[in-house]
């Protein structure tokens, strides 16, 4: 089994998509499995039940939760927007819950956040805490998060944290 790692914006340059491949260049030092999800993985039509009646559960929601049902724990990583989740990782939240093999119940569920601010998204991360304890799951104490986010300021992410981040829950 291997970590699910997923960064929630699906922009270009992301920073949120750089921290998720920082932590990966950590896991890769530490001969440490993971799996990189795109963030195109979690596209999905804004859930609504009538949606859900009329289509059932999207395709890419369906397997998004068969990845994290086969993951031994997922590392989310979310932008902050108006000190709150990524409507994207909602979304699939949202949806993930739908899906009858109760994909986040148990999970062992690790965050971080980038932010060209001085918080780095941790406001958000409170609410992404919340939102995953509704579904069950199990979020770990640390989070892993970037402060004042640009190129530099993510390669200089301390390995050594990111390392003991990634064994919550071992
Ligand atoms: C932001 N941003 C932002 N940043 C932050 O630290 N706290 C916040 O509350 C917000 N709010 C916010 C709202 C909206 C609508 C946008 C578009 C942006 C800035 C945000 O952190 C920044 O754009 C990041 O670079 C977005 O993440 P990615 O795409 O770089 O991963």
């Amino acid at each position: 089994m291997s970590i699910l790692l997923i960064g929630g914006s699906r922009r270009k340059d992301s920073l949120n998509t750089k921290v998720k491949h920082r932590i990966a260049e950590v896991a890769d030092k530490y001969g440490i499995h993971y799996k990189l999800l795109d963030a195109d993985a979690l596209d999905a039509p804004i859930y609504h039940g009538d949606y859900e009646a009329a289509e059932g559960v999207p395709e890419s929601m369906q397997t998004l939760a068969r990845e994290i049902k086969a993951a031994s724990k997922v590392v989310l990583i979310s932008p902050e927007y108006n000190s709150s989740v990524s409507p994207l990782i909602k979304n699939a939240i949202d949806w993930v819950s739908r899906v009858e093999s109760q994909a986040w119940q148990n999970k062992k569920v690790l965050l971080g956040a980038a932010s060209p601010g001085g918080l780095g998204g941790i406001r958000g991360l409170m609410h992404l805490r919340d939102i995953l304890g509704n579904v069950q799951a199990w979020t770990a104490p640390n989070f892993a998060i970037c402060p004042n986010a640009n190129d530099e300021t993510i390669a200089n992410m301390d390995e050594s944290f990111l390392k003991s981040f990634l064994e919550q829950g071992d």
